[in-house]
């Protein structure tokens, strides 16, 4: 494909600095330069600064999970998107469907902190999905429209955007969405930025859900699939790099 696919590795809550270190040194060996260019890693936000070193051999970009909507103040417990920046940080997820679901996470947080990303000149990854409920009762598109229409009522003009499509049904589930299911949503969603936010309907959408390196060939081979965002399969640099290199094979 022409297209340069983008390959995001979310690790979620596993990992300690040291593992995460082993990882990323093995990483950096394993990959090409061409190849580092498109993976970013997401790890737990604890093993950022054990990783900078390792992975800035060869641009392997990094990304945070989460981040508070101000840049700081009396929010015990948060991330702030100053200091994950200050650290190296060039992307941080919004509106993981983890972060909805058990962390009471609503469409309006997330618009906040897509404005406060982009001011930042970070790259916000707004993920949006819909349950497996809303799948079966019809409700799929309107779900997707206002987590996109509030999500981004607040996004700031000439800054960056990708977007994640993660069917919640699909996330650690193994059950994958079939290639027809993941080429309407992204077509969708792609008619719904030029129709609504045109300045960013070029942006990256990636799918994640149960991505693998044998699944990965036929989901990027459909059109506005940009790339992935990948749990479980990140963990091993093996799963990881052997999804990009499926893609691109
Ligand atoms: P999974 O997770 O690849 O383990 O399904 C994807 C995600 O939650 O981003």
């Amino acid at each position: 494909m022409s297209r340069a696919l983008i390959c995001a590795g979310n690790w979620k809550m596993n990992k300690n600095p040291a593992e995460a270190m082993a990882f990323a040194d093995e990483l950096s060996k394993a990959c090409t330069a061409d190849e580092a260019k498109s993976l970013v890693l997401f790890p737990p936000a604890l093993c950022i600064s054990s990783l900078t070193g390792s992975l800035a051999t060869k641009s392997i970009r990094l990304g945070g999970q989460n981040c508070h909507w101000q840049p700081s103040g009396a929010y015990t417990g948060e991330n702030s998107a100053e200091v994950l920046k200050s650290m190296g940080v060039t992307h941080c997820l919004v509106g993981h469907s983890e972060r909805r679901q058990y962390f009471s996470e609503t469409n309006e947080m997330m618009a906040r902190k897509v404005k406060l990303l982009q001011s930042l000149d970070l790259m916000p990854v707004l993920c949006i999905g819909e349950t497996l409920e809303e799948r079966e009762s019809g409700e799929t598109k309107q779900v997707l429209e206002r987590q996109l229409h509030v999500g981004l009522s607040e996004s700031v003009d000439g800054k960056g955007l990708w977007l994640a499509y993660e069917p919640v049904w699909a996330i650690g589930t193994g059950k994958v969405a079939t290639p027809e299911q993941v080429a309407e949503i992204h077509l969708f969603i792609r008619a719904w930025l030029k129709q609504n936010k045109p300045e960013f309907a070029a942006s990256p959408i990636l799918y994640g859900g149960s991505v693998k390196p044998e699944n990965a060939k036929g989901l990027a081979s459909i059109q506005d699939v940009d790339g992935f965002l990948v749990g479980g399969a990140s963990l091993e640099v093996s799963s990881f790099l052997g999804i990009l290199r499926a893609s691109v094979g």
